[in-house]
């Protein structure tokens, strides 16, 4: 059992895998393609080719997909095992074999893991520097890997009333 499973057990962590392994099972060209015009909104750009995208907590591994497609160099990493799973089972179906998508296990508290990967052009994490119980710290580790120039898209998920609003989004000058 990993660490993120054990927490899961005592509760102190959700379990988003289980989730994400139900999203797959639902998920279409539609879907795929909100995500990418999502990104093309966020970041004011058509395209990402040869551009370094990093995804922070990438969950299903949704939007790393969307990079990919737009053509991005993509690094993927979660905590959640099971998470990683889904990201992995998404460059599968959709990039076999591919050698410019990378999906790890991996922490964003973990400065060690993130000493040895590297900059980014894009450094997106969305809706999950609020799950790490250290949100600030967080935010601190990621920063650094952003080059200059480049753009970090973090957004911690804050409920008001029906809708899911963004916080502190940065928007990249790419
Ligand atoms: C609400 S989901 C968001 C997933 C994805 N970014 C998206 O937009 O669909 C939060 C994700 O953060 C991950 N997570 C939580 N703590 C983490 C940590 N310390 N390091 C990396 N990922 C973490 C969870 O496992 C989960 O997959």
């Amino acid at each position: 059992m990993t660490q993120a499973d054990t927490e899961i057990v005592r509760g102190e962590r959700f379990a988003f895998g289980a989730n994400w392994a139900r999203f797959l099972k639902s998920l279409d060209e539609a879907r795929i393609a909100k995500a990418e015009d999502s990104l093309r909104q966020m970041l004011a750009v058509a395209r990402l080719d040869g551009k370094r995208f990093l995804d922070v907590g990438s969950g299903s591994g949704l939007f790393s997909l969307a990079a990919r497609r737009m053509g991005a160099q993509v690094h993927s990493f979660d905590y959640d095992p099971r998470s990683v799973a889904c990201t992995r089972e998404l460059r599968d179906r959709y990039f076999p074999g591919d050698s410019v998508w990378r999906v790890e296990q991996g922490s964003v508290l973990d400065r060690d893991y993130l000493a040895g990967l590297g900059e980014f052009d894009v450094v997106y994490s969305w809706g999950v520097l609020h799950h790490t119980g250290a949100m600030w710290q967080a935010m601190e580790n990621v920063v650094p890997l952003v080059v200059r120039g480049g753009g970090c898209l973090f957004c911690p998920l804050r409920r008001s009333g029906p809708q899911i609003a963004p916080l502190g989004v940065d928007q990249a000058r790419l």
